[in-house]
């Protein structure tokens, strides 16, 4: 295993993981960095970006000493710009179709049902597949200089990683469908309004306000985390098997260590510390 250099968003003694070509990944008490990394092309996703964030994911989800996940854009201008267009013109109905669903299933789903919390910090324009992936982690913190959009119309195209669907589960049928139509750009404080964000920070405060956020959820009991990602995504969905799912993971925590160490601590008035058992 090949280790790559500190460089993009990183701060001092974050640990570098595998060498990608075009993400950078870094390691930090449980937290896990993904940094998109081809700022010169404002971080589109390519047939590589794809692959490289499908990989990084399964990292996030086999490896044990990885809590939580950030995922954020290099530069100061760009999360995600879209899919890569420059892809887009070898493409016929079958590989369009193929390339969406690629990304689909190994990405965006991948995230949106990780058992462990993936929060996008969208430091810039997050367009197309950029506001797809947004919107397939499970919450969004965004930079004054953030810019959403679904722009695929633009291109004869509609959103092809789950736009469609998760837009308007986030903002509404009327908005979704506004955005979706004419193409355009929402800002921050936009995005802030429409409850598409949760919290919208300066330039310099977006990372260490997400860590700081990640951070509170790595001190809570990860069994009980991983449910709620569940549970919260079958009400997104409307599975109408929610509230009976929601009663039995309810139970099946009570035969966790956790949720004993949980009580415990609290009636002994001391901090619990969760081991995930
Ligand atoms: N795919 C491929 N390349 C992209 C890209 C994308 N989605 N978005 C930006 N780029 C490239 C540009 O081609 C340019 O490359 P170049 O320097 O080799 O010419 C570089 O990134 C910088 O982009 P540029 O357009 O010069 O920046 P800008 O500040 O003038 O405009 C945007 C920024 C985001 C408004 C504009 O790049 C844009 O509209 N991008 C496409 C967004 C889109 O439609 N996404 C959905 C795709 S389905």
């Amino acid at each position: 295993m090949q280790l790559s250099g500190t460089a993009g968003n990183s701060y001092a003694s974050l640990i570098p993981t595998v060498m990608y070509q075009t993400i950078l990944t870094t390691l930090h008490d449980r937290l896990f960095t993904i940094t998109i990394n081809r700022p010169d092309k404002l971080n589109a996703l390519n047939k590589t970006v794809i692959s490289e964030l499908s990989e990084a994911i399964n990292e996030v989800i086999d490896n044990k000493l990885i809590g939580a996940a950030i995922i954020t854009g290099a530069g100061p201008k760009s999360f995600v710009a879209g899919a890569d267009i420059s892809e887009f013109t070898a493409l016929d109905g079958q590989g369009g179709e193929a390339l969406a669903r690629r990304g689909q299933e190994t990405v965006f789903s991948k995230i949106e049902n990780c058992s462990k919390p993936v929060i996008a910090a969208v430091n810039g324009f997050a367009l197309g597949g950029g506001c797809e992936l947004a919107m397939a982690c499970h919450f969004r913190i965004a930079s004054e200089q953030a810019r959403f959009g679904q722009p695929e119309v633009n291109l004869g195209l509609v959103p092809g990683y789950g736009g469609t669907q998760r837009l308007t589960q986030l903002v509404g049928k009327g908005r979704a469908m506004e955005m979706m139509m004419t193409g355009g750009l929402i800002d921050a404080a936009t995005a802030l309004r429409y409850g598409l964000v949760n919290q919208v920070t300066t330039a310099e405060a977006l990372i260490p306000a997400t860590t700081a956020i990640a951070a509170a959820i790595l001190g809570k009991a990860p069994l009980a985390i991983a449910e709620v990602i569940r549970l919260t995504n079958m009400a997104a969905l409307g599975d109408p098997g929610g509230l009976e799912a929601e009663m039995k993971a309810f139970g099946a925590l009570f035969d966790s260590a956790d949720a004993k160490e949980g009580a415990t601590a609290f009636l002994e008035k001391r901090k619990p510390s969760f081991k995930g058992e």
